[in-house]
């Protein structure tokens, strides 16, 4: 067992399929620059493999699948079901929805039972500002689809000052209306936005999320797992909301996630550049690969923040979220 000073272990994966996406939002890449995809992609089977290996040394029990855009390459359509037949307590898929119209029937077929999608604005207009591409209705529609196969759906949205604060009080009626949990995701200090005025500018946190969903709904705070991001909020007979703090309630102390890029790098933590490549790994028989797995993953958890999120020039494109 892998443990740190401070009880922490590995337990939820996050694996990026590929660093490939059909959005470019303004959050998460540069003014205009698509970055360009990482090269030397891990294949599906090796993503298969690598999991198992991660289950196997580590003890993960909760996968993640995200990217750049996870529908975006066919390694989705092989690896979901494989990765549904690890026995693993829960998995589930980061998507941008844009492709979900044409993937609902294989999602729905591999027996997928949650899934999150990153949604915004449901402003069309403001939606193509942020994203830079894709289209509002399209999103929509794979959320009703996901909706009506009986899917647990949650709602990424990043507030940010002046661009789609507007949009909390209609994006939180819109997910309570169909039984959907909203997270608030405050905006992260990463990639381009390191050191970038642009952050100061937008960053919108949690207690002023608060006071707005204050102005139309009483709520209070419920519980919520231990090693979970979200602050999670109960509205009474109406349903409930997170708020992913990173910046003001930083949960560094309870992590358990741990990160495989699509080129096969693992990462420890979000706020750490510093990754241990996992391809050497994979190119040996299970028992060895273990060993040499057993040591990247002691240096990858040491790696971790001992408080809170610091800030990264890494971008979640890279990484996934
Ligand atoms: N800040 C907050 N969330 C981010 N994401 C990507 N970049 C950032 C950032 N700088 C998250 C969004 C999106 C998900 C795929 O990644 O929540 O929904």
């Amino acid at each position: 067992m892998i443990v740190d000073h401070l009880g922490r272990q590995f337990r939820n994966l996050r694996l990026s399929l590929t660093a490939a996406c059909n959005y470019a939002c303004t959050y998460c890449v540069p003014d205009g620059k698509r970055l360009l995809p990482a090269n030397a992609e891990l294949e599906a089977e090796e993503m298969v493999r690598a999991v198992q290996l991660l289950i196997d040394t580590a003890g993960i029990e909760k996968l993640r699948i995200t990217g750049g855009e996870p529908l975006l390459t066919p390694k989705f359509d092989a690896l979901l079901p494989a990765v549904m037949q690890m026995g693993l307590e829960d998995v589930s898929v980061t998507t941008n929805g844009q492709l979900l119209p044409r993937k609902a029937k294989l999602i729905v077929e591999a027996g997928l039972q949650r899934i999150n999608i990153s949604l915004d604005t449901l402003n069309a207009e403001h939606f193509r500002e942020i994203a830079r591409s894709g289209d509002l209705e399209t999103v929509l529609k794979g959320i009703e689809l996901m909706l009506d196969a009986g899917l647990k759906i949650k709602v990424n949205m990043v507030p940010m000052r002046h661009k789609n604060d507007d949009q909390i009080l209609p994006l939180l009626d819109y997910c309570l209306e169909r039984g959907i949990e909203l997270r608030f995701i405050e905006l992260m200090n990463m990639g381009h936005l390191q050191g970038n005025a642009l952050f100061e500018v937008q960053f919108f946190s949690m207690q002023e999320i608060l006071d707005l969903i204050a102005t139309r709904y009483e709520f209070a705070r419920t519980d919520a797992p231990f090693d979970s991001t979200a602050a999670r909020f109960e509205i009474p007979g109406a349903g409930v909301f997170g708020i992913i703090a990173n910046e003001s309630e930083p949960f560094c102390r309870t992590c358990s996630r741990l990160r495989l890029s699509s080129n096969g790098k693992l990462y420890g933590c979000l706020s750490n550049a510093r990754s241990h490549d996992m391809n050497e790994v994979l190119q040996l028989p299970d028992a060895l690969a273990m060993v040499k797995l057993q040591k990247m993953l002691s240096s990858a958890l040491g790696d971790k923040q001992l408080a809170s999120f610091s800030g990264e020039v890494t971008v979640m494109k890279f990484i996934g979220g």
